[in-house]
């Protein structure tokens, strides 16, 4: 049975850091609140004219080293982002050019808001077991900056850009074990951008709009849910698990959950003190960060778990 295995990872975030103080001389708001209410201290905002693919390149160069391995290696790239570059081309095709990556190799782009990187991750892994892939680059992407309205205090102090990235690799022994995905789009409303490009104009807003309190109450309920439905598909106690990697938006969202689920927070993942919400990119940013600076190492399992507009929310399990 063909199975697949995280090789490497990667991460950036952009230079540019801009604090919760800095952000409080351009909008109500103060450190002391952001920090109580999200955890976020500051967050990364990229360059003017620095794009989604080059944030995930930077990603991306590191992932591959880290696994040993060529871009020209790669069979099939993925890359999870709600901001991509242009319309079209998909961000995954830009990135396969800029990485040198071989000509021919398989490349597009899933859009699933913040649970984007586990849909990213399912379907490497699946498009691996049963084609002729051999080496796959999963990268989450974003340049959120670009679609916050910057006097909204409600929503602008909650997100930035940044990058992460995995190399997926075909391996005889199991490292992906095993996803849950899952959507709901009654719930449009609560997150969205709702704005579209129509003959040469955009028509609605361009800018990012949240019912943070129903995203708040959902989120808990739908993450707490998956950690339990995803263990039993594959036999696993919670106890067995070694890090749940939730998605980086709210140090709250992420406390009630390992409370509902009785986990200590010693064994969650936690960087979105960092970089803020960095939506597609949250979770392999937070995977990236914690392989490097040791916590997490070979043969441990790890609960990788998105969640975010759509509704969407979905968990990758896997053994390192
Ligand atoms: N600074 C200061 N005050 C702010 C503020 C800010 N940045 N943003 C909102 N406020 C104010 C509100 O205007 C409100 O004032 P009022 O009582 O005078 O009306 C007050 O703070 C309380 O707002 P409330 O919405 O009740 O705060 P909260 O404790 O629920 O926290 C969020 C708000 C957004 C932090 C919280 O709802 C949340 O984290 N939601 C989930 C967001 C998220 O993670 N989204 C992405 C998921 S993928």
């Amino acid at each position: 049975m063909t199975h697949t295995r995280i090789a490497g990872t990667g991460s950036y975030l952009p230079a540019r850091v801009l604090s919760n103080e800095e952000l409080s001389r351009t909008v109500d708001t103060s450190d002391e609140w952001i920090v109580s209410r999200t955890g976020i201290r500051q967050r990364h905002v990229a360059a003017e004219g620095e794009l989604t693919s080059d944030l995930a390149l930077n990603a991306a160069r590191q992932a591959l080293q880290a696994a040993g391995i060529e871009a020209s290696q790669l069979d099939l790239i993925v890359v999870a982002t709600t901001t991509p570059d242009m319309i079209f081309p998909s961000t995954a095709c830009i990135l396969q050019a800029k990485l040198g990556a071989r000509a021919g190799a398989a490349a597009f782009d899933v859009q699933a808001v913040c649970s984007g990187f586990v849909y990213a991750l399912t379907t490497a892994d699946a498009l691996m077991r049963t084609g002729d892939y051999r080496h796959a680059l999963v990268v989450g992407a974003e340049v959120y900056s670009r679609i916050l309205d910057w006097q909204d205090r409600s929503t602008c102090v909650l997100f930035g850009d940044g990058a992460g990235a995995l190399v997926l690799s075909r391996s005889d022994s199991p490292g992906i074990l095993g996803a849950k995905l899952h959507a709901d789009g009654r719930y449009t409303g609560i997150l969205s951008v709702p704005g579209s490009v129509r003959n040469g104009k955009v028509c609605g807003s361009p800018f990012l709009e949240m019912d943070g309190n129903a995203v708040f109450k959902l989120a808990v309920k739908v993450l707490g849910e998956l950690v339990d439905e995803t263990l039993a598909a594959h036999g696993m106690a919670r106890g067995e698990l070694d890090w749940l990697i939730p998605h980086q938006a709210n140090i709250r969202i992420i406390q009630a959950t390992a409370r509902r689920l009785g986990m200590s927070m010693e064994k969650v993942i936690v960087t979105v003190d960092r970089h803020a919400n960095t939506s597609a990119a949250s979770i392999p940013l937070a995977l990236d960060l914690a392989v490097r600076d040791g916590r997490i190492r070979r043969g441990q399992s790890i609960l990788m778990q998105g969640v975010g507009g759509g509704f969407t929310w979905g968990a990758v399990l896997a053994r390192l």
